[in-house]
């Protein structure tokens, strides 16, 4: 008893300075954090739990957002995303996902003109910007904190001045629960949004849409794919790829890990010819947070 009660105040304790010592690393000189994040300091401090969430990488401001001056970096806990318990313990943070295992993976796609991209829990928006560098029709967002969606549009409106001629970024507030089954082609993407129940609740809406005709055919990027389990017992789509993606050198330090596992689906209706012999690698969740492809 007195063990969980001590337990207690120490998460407590931890939470309470988890912001403040966010705010205080994100201030830091470059040069500073740069020292600090060495490749050899950060994998001991990442162990530390008081210092995991610095660790993180997740404050610093990524190098996307240097590239195209835009705001994607942070990190929101779920409890301030929504404020219905029952809805937050489902959710996961905000982070943004790293551009280059993004990039790898929708290269994976071949031809995917016309297609519709669509992130859902867009958060601030980082697929979208990165989706608005390939041929898609429109980079669509859903994202359930509406704060979080003000600056994906705010992102999507710097990329639209700079690169007229990309595809438009719409970012919409929504609960994945609510959304309208897709229609066309599309291609879905997450970077590990919730957990099982939603994305069953995700998956039935997909399924109604190939099974009723009003999607062609979809492809499933799953980003970290905790609840892949979900989409593996799909009688409406097949795997089209699986492996661990590693983060580019000049990403590492700007996320928790080193690499990502990247599982992808497409329909079983209108499929494209396989072209990965090691698509049926087994993931492994290790905890809601993480999982790994074996
Ligand atoms: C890990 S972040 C990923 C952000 C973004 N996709 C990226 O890769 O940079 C997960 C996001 O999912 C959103 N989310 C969680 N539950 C949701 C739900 N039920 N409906 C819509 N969005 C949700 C969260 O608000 C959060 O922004």
């Amino acid at each position: 008893m007195r063990t969980t009660t001590h337990g207690g105040s120490r998460v407590a304790w931890r939470r309470a300075l988890k912001q403040p010592l966010l705010n205080v690393v994100a201030r830091l000189p470059d040069g500073v954090q740069r020292a600090m994040f060495a490749p050899r300091i950060r994998r001991i401090c990442i162990r530390v739990p008081l210092l995991r969430a610095v660790y993180s990488g997740c404050l610093r401001r990524h190098p996307i957002d240097l590239q195209y001056g835009t705001d994607t970096s942070g990190l929101v806990d779920a409890e301030a995303l929504q404020r219905d318990a029952s809805l937050a313990s489902q959710l996961r943070p905000y982070m943004g996902s790293q551009p280059t295992i993004i990039r790898r993976a929708l290269d994976t796609l071949g031809d995917i003109a016309g297609y519709t991209f669509i992130d859902i829990g867009c958060g601030k928006g980082r697929p979208l910007i990165v989706a608005s560098e390939y041929p898609f029709a429109l980079a669509l967002g859903y994202d359930i904190s509406a704060e979080l969606v003000k600056v994906a549009n705010a992102n999507g409106a710097v990329l639209a001045r700079r690169f007229p001629q990309r595809p438009p970024i719409r970012a919409v507030t929504a609960n994945v629960a609510d959304l309208a089954v897709p229609s066309g082609k599309v291609v879905v993407f997450m970077f590990n949004p919730f957990g099982p129940e939603l994305m069953a609740t995700l998956l039935a809406k997909l399924e109604e849409g190939l099974a009723g005709g009003t999607l062609d055919h979809l492809f499933v990027v799953y980003d970290n794919p905790v609840c892949g389990e979900v989409f593996d017992g799909s009688g409406y789509l097949q795997r089209w790829f699986a492996r661990m993606l590693a983060y580019d050198h000049r990403e590492l330090g700007f996320g928790p890990e080193d690499q990502e596992g990247v599982v992808i689906w497409q329909s079983v209706r209108n499929a494209r010819p396989d072209a990965f012999a090691d698509r049926e690698r087994p993931i492994t969740s290790r905890d809601r947070l993480s999982a790994v492809i074996e």
